[in-house]
């Protein structure tokens, strides 16, 4: 019998009805359409109700994901969440999700926080876990609502990011050749400062001052983070393509970490791919983190841009500086 590969049995997502435009954010803080559009792709972001939270997103997102994979709530034994975001610090979202879904008190459901390569990490994990033959299907979800998270007086990081939510089903295949075909992951330590929320953990708890300052949001050094990112997913693609035996040109469609625009573009020339080959939807969503590989993923898929027989490539980067790549046939 072949060996069990990890294959996605469905995917969905979910993108708040509000939608605040380049030039809404022009009113709140000193910055321009044009200015955001040429240094980083993005038009406009969907941003959570008050009321709405990450596990609202993910919720809907998993329905959909579910239904798509003609699964219900019960059949899931694995439920791992990629987010930056919980609800609340304590419990992690999983369980919130888990409850409002109706997933199974058996079922093992937990929280991972990768940043913006989240998702890729998650599949991995997931893939590990069905691989050991102790759970039959996993739901994994990218869910954000980073709305909470951003500094909305800091025009250097409020015009990048936006809300949403994407998920996956992932099963078991026999079938020789589909599915999880190999991951990358790794992460740069030394440079985590560059990209962080520096108040309100354990090294450094919340205090009335940090507040007032806005050292309770995310801060980022972004042109050093460029940098690293655009190096870190290059390396990433290239060595999972080495790790596969594959050629660039071998993938059909590659489903990048939606940061930016120019970071995708750079990352076309080096593989030599045309930018067509490129998922690409942050004009319409921002940055997500978790969720934004996923919410490309569902799209392309809906899009009828991924066929049978096709390899994507999924290549994401965020805060840690962690980074991941993975490689699916369909
Ligand atoms: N509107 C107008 N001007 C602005 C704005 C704004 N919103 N933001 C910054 N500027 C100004 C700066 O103050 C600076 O002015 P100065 O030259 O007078 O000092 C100038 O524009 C250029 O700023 P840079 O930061 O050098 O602009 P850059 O071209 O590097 O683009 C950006 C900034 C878009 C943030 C880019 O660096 C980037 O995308 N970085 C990577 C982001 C990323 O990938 N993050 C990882 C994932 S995020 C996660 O994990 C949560």
């Amino acid at each position: 019998m072949a060996t069990a590969s990890t294959i996605i049995l469905g995917t969905g997502s979910y993108a708040p009805a509000r939608i605040l435009t380049n030039a809404d954010l022009a009113k709140m803080v000193d910055t321009s359409d044009e200015w955001i559009r040429t240094r980083s792709g993005i038009r406009e972001r969907h941003i959570a109700a008050p009321g709405e939270a990450t596990s609202d997103l993910a919720v809907a997102a998993a329905r959909a994901a579910l239904a798509d994979a003609k699964l219900q709530p019960k059949d899931i034994d694995l439920l791992i969440v990629a987010t930056v975001t919980p609800d609340q610090p304590l419990p992690a979202a999983s369980c919130a999700i888990q409850h409002k879904l109706g997933i199974p008190t058996h079922a093992a459901c937990f929280d991972l926080n990768a940043a913006c390569s989240g998702f890729v990490y998650a599949l991995d994990t997931a893939s590990a876990m069905l691989a050991s033959g102790r759970y039959r299907h996993a739901l994994v979800i990218g869910a954000e609502k980073l709305s909470a998270i951003t500094n909305w007086k800091d025009r250097t990081t409020c015009v990048l990011f936006g809300d949403g939510a994407g998920a996956v089903v992932l099963g078991v295949s026999h079938e020789p050749g589909v599915g999880l075909l190999g991951t990358k992951l790794g992460a740069y330590g030394d440079s985590a400062d560059l990209l962080c929320i520096p108040r309100g953990g354990s090294s450094n708890p919340a205090t009335a001052e940090s507040i007032a300052a806005g050292d309770h949001f995310i801060q980022m050094k972004g042109k050093e983070v460029f940098k690293i990112a655009v190096r870190a997913m290059e390396e990433a693609a290239r060595d999972i393509l080495e790790q596969q035996g594959l050629h660039a040109d071998q993938i059909a469609l590659v489903i990048p970490h939606q940061a930016n625009l120019r970071i995708i573009e750079s990352i076309s020339q080096y593989l030599e791919l045309p930018m067509e080959r490129f998922y690409v939807n942050l004009e319409r969503y921002g940055n997500t983190s978790s969720a934004s590989i996923p919410i490309a993923l569902d799209e392309a898929r809906r899009a009828g841009r991924i066929k049978r027989g096709d390899i994507t490539l999924l290549v994401a980067f965020g805060a840690g500086l962690t980074y991941g790549a993975a490689l699916v046939r369909w």
